[in-house]
């Protein structure tokens, strides 16, 4: 500030403030400023953002996949022949100027942009919808960007938006262009790779898709060539005056709408996605997208998406408030901030899948990434994590997730006496770990699925599922009754916090494992196993210091040490009653003691968090210290300070040297579903969209659909 003032007159040094304050000065930031805002975010392959804090100068900034590589995404609007850049436009020369960003706003499922360009406005709405229990809607690996203008007298309007080839993760690319019916579809593909294979944690095999259909009288054009020569041929005449050139690497595929004269609101939708056929590599059989049982090709597919699009409008419209308001209900607005931003996140770690050769629709599969941290296949402390949002929205996806799981192991491939860690050390190659070398995380894994597998019956009342495995996890449970009290140095979940002997967290969830163990399968002499170890470990303060004011991090005798025992959580959400609520009490005070700038830390010896498990254990507390939680996590969310897709894992506390508020490692994985910890507490589908919901009759939602569709247009 002196430097400037220096510099500058003081008449000049105000007026170059008043210039950079008018950048922001008008954006309004709805119902917080995220790290990022998630644009297309569906699957691991299609996960497109924007991180919050460029957002203010959206027309000139670029788009990002979660791992941070730019990815060209552009959109103009053009009125009465002046062209706005709205987004993406990073070299404009003349041919465009940026729209003013007036407002940003998150939901639930989409992301919303409403800018100014001269006498109009123009709002940029993002939505990956999200729809478990429509098996054919979840699947299409599609997202939409709808614009629509709001012209207050009659203004010529035309809208322009192109994709380049990073998309496609490689430098050597094609593109095709095709039609169905008025759909215009471009698709770009690397070229000379093998299937399966990726590259900085994008697909290499597959084919990003580009698409779009004319709306009533909007007139839609297709041009693919250098980005500079088809966005300064949109400004100058509102259309392509070029035929298809030749495709080089590097250019753009665009489609423009001419929408002529409008007054008053009008908009456009484009589809942007990326397809697998073979999308899934499990134990050597492909499996491909649900979807593919009713639209074989891409350009079916994503026409159908196109179609598509009221009805799912109509439910994510329903999802968004019935989100928000069950949140806020449940614990606040800075709750509610929190899960709206998690729940694209969270489902954009699944594929739903059918096998490829018979594309069988009775034997779907769900397999999730662990993103960021080392791209395993079904990893089981992945799925324990997330799962509160499987329980609130749909719990079948427990059962679709542990299923590939379950297989493996009762076929025999696994012969060490606990749960295997993973089925496939990179995703998307599910193909086991018969080497037997899959991360041993013994009492981890065991308990995660005993608690699992009951959480899933609990919820549907379906025993059959469970009752298949019955032989398979008493086996599971016996390794607990024998090796979970004196515990040998392991890993639990949090692997960067190394491993120990005898950690009272996993000696917890071991008991709360038998117990649900005891309750799903009758065996009442499990769940005295379980009580037992309860006593021991709290009654008898074996996993205490000896007043009880806390659990220990490692036991015996370190009653100076702690961690969040969050394993307490499934005990409190599936009524198991393993332990007494004064263990629970006990936390609701000593938390407090141990609070950092941004929250509390995974256990003593850590400066970072976890937000999914923060959030677990916040549903063991009062109100008063769960409140406490779940503001330091939405402190962190909104800090200003992050870029990354929502990181579960940040500094919380400056005691050991470093910045709080910063993400560590950490981005765009699912297990933020944890965050549904609190709201997961009103019950297992909570949050359903019953009306639309259409699981059993997998093949005939559509119609269904366009029902409730029509149905939403007509209101
Ligand atoms: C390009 O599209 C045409 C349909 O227009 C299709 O027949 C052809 O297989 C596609 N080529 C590639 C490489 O995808
Ligand atoms: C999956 O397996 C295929 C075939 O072995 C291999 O080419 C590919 O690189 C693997 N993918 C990943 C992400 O490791
Ligand atoms: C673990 O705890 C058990 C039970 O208190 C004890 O016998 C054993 O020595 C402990 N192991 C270690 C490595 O401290
Ligand atoms: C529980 O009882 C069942 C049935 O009698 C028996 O098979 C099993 O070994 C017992 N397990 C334990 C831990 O006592
Ligand atoms: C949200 O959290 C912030 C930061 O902890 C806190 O200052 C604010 O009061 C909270 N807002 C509400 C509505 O609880």
């Amino acid at each position: 500030m002196y430097r400037l003032s220096a510099r500058l007159g003081v008449g000049q040094c105000l007026a170059f403030l008043l210039s950079v304050l008018s950048v922001n000065a008008g954006v309004d930031y709805e119902p917080a400023l995220p790290p990022s805002y998630p644009l297309a975010v569906r699957n691991p392959y299609l996960s497109t953002w924007i991180p919050g804090n460029v957002v203010e100068n959206l027309p000139t900034s670029t788009p990002q996949f979660w791992t941070g590589q730019d990815l060209t995404w552009s959109i103009i609007g053009r009125v009465d022949g002046k062209a706005y850049s709205l987004m993406g436009v990073s070299n404009s020369g003349d041919a465009t100027v940026p729209a003013q960003v007036q407002k940003a706003e998150y939901t639930t499922t989409h992301s919303l942009f409403t800018l100014s360009a001269g006498p109009v406005k123009f709002t940029l709405d993002f939505l990956s919808p999200v729809s478990p229990s429509n098996y054919l809607r979840q699947s299409l690996p599609f997202s939409y960007l709808t614009v629509s203008v709001s012209s207050p007298g009659s203004h010529d309007i035309q809208v322009y938006s192109d994709i380049g080839d990073e998309w496609t993760g490689s430098m050597d690319t094609d593109r095709n262009f095709t039609t169905q019916e008025t759909t215009s579809v471009f698709t770009l593909f690397a070229e000379n790779v093998a299937t399966y294979t990726e590259v900085n944690d994008m697909a290499l095999w597959g084919e990003v898709v580009f698409a779009s259909k004319p709306s009533i009288s909007s007139k839609l054009s297709a041009f693919s060539g250098p980005a500079g020569r088809a966005r300064s041929d949109f400004a100058q005449h509102g259309t392509f005056t070029a035929q298809q050139s030749q495709w080089n690497p590097g250019e753009v595929v665009a489609l423009s709408h001419d929408l002529g004269r409008v007054t008053g609101s009008r908009s456009v939708n484009f589809a942007v996605g990326y397809v697998r056929e073979k999308a899934i590599n499990y134990l050597g059989t492909p499996y491909t997208g649900y979807y593919r049982s009713k639209y074989p090709t891409t350009a079916e597919a994503v026409s159908y998406f196109l179609d598509d699009y009221v009805g799912a409008l109509g439910e994510s419209t329903e999802l968004d408030s019935k989100v928000s308001a069950k949140a806020t209900a449940v614990a606040g607005q800075n709750y509610s901030d929190i899960v709206t931003l998690s729940v694209r996140q969270a489902y954009a770690g699944i594929d739903l899948t059918i096998p490829y050769d018979t594309l069988d629709t009775s034997d779907p599969l769900a397999f999730i990434k662990e993103i960021s941290s080392d791209g395993n296949v079904n990893t089981v402390d992945i799925i324990m994590p997330a799962f509160p949002i499987y329980y609130v929205m749909d719990p079948d996806y427990i059962r679709l997730l542990l299923e590939p799981v379950m297989r493996y192991m009762a076929a025999g491939r696994w012969h060490l006496p606990y749960v295997i860690h993973d089925i496939g050390s990179s995703y998307p190659n599910a193909t086991g770990h018969d080497d037997q070398l899959a991360e041993p995380m013994p009492i981890e894994e065991t308990g995660n699925l005993m608690v699992l597998t009951y959480a899933y019956t609990k919820a549907t009342g379906d025993t059959r599922w469970a009752a298949q495995y019955t032989g398979m996890l008493q086996k599971y449970a016996d390794y607990l009754v024998h090796n979970s009290i004196n515990i040998a140095n392991q890993l639990s979940s949090n692997d960067a916090a190394g491993p120990l002997p005898n950690e009272t967290n996993l000696a917890i969830k071991a008991a709360v494992g038998l117990k649900a163990f005891g309750k799903l399968s009758g065996l009442t002499n499990y769940s005295d196993v379980g009580d037992e170890h309860a006593k021991i470990f709290y009654t008898d303060k074996l996993g205490t210091d000896p007043k009880k004011t806390h659990f220990v991090l490692e036991y015996p005798d370190m009653p100076s040490t702690w961690k969040t025992p969050y394993n307490l959580y499934p005990d409190v959400l599936l009524d198991l009653e393993t332990f007494p609520k004064s263990a629970y009490a006990m936390g609701s005070k000593f938390f407090q003691t141990v609070r950092g700038e941004y929250g509390v830390a995974l256990d003593n010896r850590q400066d970072w968090a976890k937000s999914d498990w923060n959030m677990w254990l916040a549903g063991t507390f009062d109100t008063t210290t769960r409140d406490q939680f779940v503001d330091d996590l939405w402190a962190f969310m909104t800090n200003g300070l992050n870029t990354w897709p929502f990181s579960d894992r940040y500094i919380s506390t400056s005691d050991q040297g470093n910045k709080p508020g910063l993400g560590v490692l950490c981005k765009a994985r699912p297990t933020v579903g944890g965050h549904l910890a609190l709201l997961a507490l009103e019950g297992p589908g909570s949050i359903s969209l019953s009306t639309l919901s259409s699981r059993s009759s997998s093949n005939g939602d559509a119609e269904t659909l366009n029902a409730e569709g029509l149905k939403a247009e007509d209101l």
